[in-house]
């Protein structure tokens, strides 16, 4: 018996209930909005998609948080979206504000939920759940690095006429356009790309990647929906299978690659409990640099959050007890 709310029923979380909706693997998927109608409306339209595409999970609209009660996942998504020439960043004044609100309405109906945050700026909107909720750290994820990454693998696979499906790769960094693409850990069905292609052409793919949301914001007036909404899905996939995959995620670190007290993407195994371990790959000194000058970036943006004093001061002190998350050493 599995619940997923997904909080914001627009462009993204429209994607992230009709995709999960699809994989049929929960009972229930609970789609809230501000404007309630709206939400309604999408998941009535996702229902009717079932008895054509064969899938049983429920799907129910609502403006009203008490239809959210016991959710074992939470994904948020609302919040404004950027427009051309805007950056991430520049949604923080709204979008934080959203984000700590939704995470403690949350939290009247549900205890313990874990919640995958989408919400841009996403490394801080992330941070800004941890904040607000006060949950453990490995029930706090921000979705970003599997988009990032299949972005990367989609311009790399059509770079090489291949199959986006053998194409494997490490992201890592904050959600923006610092990210930090990792050729070194990059491979073809096993092989590694850095045989398959020449020097400067994934450069360009990596330069590419990392203006990737800005590409399609660009080209559409708003920002992308179907992958990113994919990408959330298979996170909750995961969780709910516990199948033990690993995925590029921001997450809360406390130390790994040198980095403390802030989200940004690394990879992780996820599972019923959210994080199941963070993975410490062997970065050499350049990669080392970029994550680092990645890290700055989010730690100014997050800054930024801090100075909003939207979290009350109860709930900024860390729980006494030490976070159970599991680490590689
Ligand atoms: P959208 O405008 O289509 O949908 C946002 C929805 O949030 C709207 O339906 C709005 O009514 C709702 N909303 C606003 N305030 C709310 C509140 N207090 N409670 C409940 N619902 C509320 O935007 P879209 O394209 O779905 O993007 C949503 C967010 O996700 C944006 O911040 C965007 O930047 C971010 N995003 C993040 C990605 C990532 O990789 N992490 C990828 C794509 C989008
Ligand atoms: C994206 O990368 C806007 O963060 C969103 O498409």
């Amino acid at each position: 018996m599995s619940k997923v709310t997904v909080v914001g029923a627009g462009n993204v979380g429209a994607t992230v209930a009709n995709v999960l909706a699809h994989k049929d693997i929960v009972n229930e998927v609970v789609l809230l909005d501000i404007k309630g109608d709206f939400a309604k409306g999408k998941a009535l339209d996702t229902w009717q998609q079932a008895p054509v595409d064969y899938y049983s999970t429920k799907v129910v609209g609502t403006g009203d948080y008490k239809d959210t009660a016991k959710s074992d996942i939470v994904v948020i998504t609302a919040g404004i979206p950027r427009k051309p020439g805007m950056s991430r960043d520049d949604l923080i004044s709204t979008n934080a504000k959203i984000v700590v609100s939704v995470t403690q309405s949350i939290l009247k109906h549900s205890k313990n939920p874990i919640f995958i945050i989408v919400s841009n700026p996403l490394d801080v909107m992330a941070y800004a759940a941890l904040k607000a909720s006060g949950l453990d750290s490995k029930r706090v994820i921000g979705m970003a690095g599997i988009l990032d990454t299949a972005r990367y693998r989609a311009f790399l696979a059509t770079e090489l006429g291949v199959s986006p499906k053998d194409i494997q790769a490490v992201l890592m960094g904050g959600h923006g356009d610092t990210m930090v693409p990792l050729p070194r850990f990059t491979t073809v069905a096993g092989i590694p790309v850095t045989d398959m292609i020449a020097k400067g052409k994934l450069n360009a793919i990596v330069n590419r990647t990392k203006k990737g949301g800005g590409e399609l914001v660009k080209l559409m007036g708003t920002s992308a929906w179907y992958a990113p909404g994919a990408a959330a899905a298979q996170m909750v996939e995961s969780i709910i299978k516990d199948d033990g995959r690993i995925f590029p995620c921001s997450v809360w670190l406390e130390g790994e690659y040198g980095i403390k007290n802030m989200f940004l993407g690394v990879p992780v195994q996820l599972g019923k409990e959210g994080i199941k371990k963070i993975l410490t790959l062997k970065l050499n000194a350049t990669e080392k640099k970029m994550l680092k000058t990645s890290a700055k970036h989010v730690r100014a943006v997050i800054d930024s959050f801090k100075k909003m004093k939207l979290i009350p001061a109860s709930k900024k002190k860390p729980a006494k007890k030490k976070s159970t998350r599991a680490r590689k050493k």
